[in-house]
């Protein structure tokens, strides 16, 4: 029998419960969204001048480079950084806890003026988040959030995961006739976006009693584990699997490659719907092999620094931000690939 990576549902309602997100929530309605600006933490002290971007030092610890997401990403805020000749001190975590935790305490050491964290698990940041605060240098998330109580960071950037799983799973419904048999492919478990990709997903589904997971398991975002997982569950539930549910665009790309290794079609003997809207995605849904996917827009880098700007002048900034999406149906991929910015 093959493993199933499960996130337990105490570790979801942990995740869900620290980032105030309820299941129910539908996009960018949730608590925190429409809760008043509150004070960034770590803001200048009163009396003293704040700097000019230009005089500031920004250490960002990225995840990785997992993904086309992640690459777009980094490359959002490398550019802004550059273009408002703000000093960025980039340090590229390759997927490991550890090292972003290492790379952050550094940064602490080192005193810079604000901190960026794209972390790619969102627990066991706590005592790192404290030593920030202790300091006073501010922390900023983008991507993904913390399991950290919210006056260890000054705000946090992310899109609304559980909408983006919902909104897969009501589409996948409506294309299949509420009739699926689904290959869930998970991403990293351990981060709050793919615990809410998976959980808003299971509540579009649960409303089609024809409609169940055949297998979920984690492909940690990347192409190559997405083709591996797919190639091992094709054979393990042979001719059972007529959907794909990827929580990333690269582990649907190497689906699709596992796919057509099988002698399949994607994108008609097994429908396949996944998260992001990259431009690989686009091309494979021109090509026909990709049905569906949900944007999760990578580009936060202007709205990453003009939030910085604001907290080192010491202005008040929200505690959450959410970066909207949409859904891309392949239909429209050769009318709208032109336009895609990553
Ligand atoms: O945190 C955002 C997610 O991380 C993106 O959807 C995925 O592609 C990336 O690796």
């Amino acid at each position: 029998m093959h493993r199933q990576n499960h996130v337990s549902r105490r570790a979801l309602l942990a995740i869900l419960g620290a980032l105030s997100i309820g299941a129910g929530c539908s996009r960018g309605e949730s608590e925190a969204d429409s809760a008043a600006p509150k004070p960034a933490s770590g803001t200048e002290p009163a009396g003293k001048k704040p700097k000019k971007l230009s005089e500031i030092v920004v250490g960002f610890s990225q995840t990785g480079a997992e993904s086309s997401w992640r690459i777009a990403h980094s490359k959002s805020i490398q550019e802004e950084a550059e273009k408002r000749g703000v000093q960025l001190l980039f340090a590229d975590g390759q997927n490991v806890h550890n090292n972003q935790v290492n790379a952050v305490n550094g940064f602490i050491t080192k005193g810079v003026d604000v901190i960026v964290i794209a972390p790619q698990e969102s627990v066991g940041w706590k005592p790192t988040l404290k030593e920030a605060k202790r300091a006073g240098i501010p922390v900023v998330l983008t991507s993904r959030g913390v399991d950290a109580e919210e006056d260890l960071y000054a705000t946090v950037m992310v899109a609304d995961f559980v909408w983006e799983g919902r909104q897969a799973g009501e589409w996948l419904a409506k294309q299949t006739n509420g009739k699926a048999r689904i290959i869930e492919l998970v991403g990293t478990p351990a981060a709050d976006v793919a615990v809410m990709r998976k959980a808003g997903f299971a509540e579009a589904i649960a409303k089609h009693p024809d409609m169940k997971v055949i297998a979920s398991q984690s492909g940690d975002f990347t192409r190559t584990k997405g083709k591996a997982v797919m190639e091992t569950l094709l054979s393990a539930h042979k001719g059972e699997i007529n959907a794909v549910y990827a929580h990333n665009d690269d582990m649907a790309l190497g689906a699709i490659q596992a796919i057509q290794a099988a002698g399949l079609k994607p994108g008609q003997d097994i429908v396949v719907v996944s998260v992001d809207a990259v431009k690989p995605a686009f091309e494979a849904m021109v090509e026909g092999k990709l049905n569906a996917t949900v944007e999760c827009n990578p580009l936060h880098g202007p709205l990453l620094f003009d939030t910085i700007e604001k907290i080192v002048r010491g202005e008040a900034v929200p505690k959450r931000t959410v970066v909207p999406g949409q859904v891309f149906e392949r239909e429209q991929a050769a009318s709208t690939i032109g336009s895609r910015a990553y």
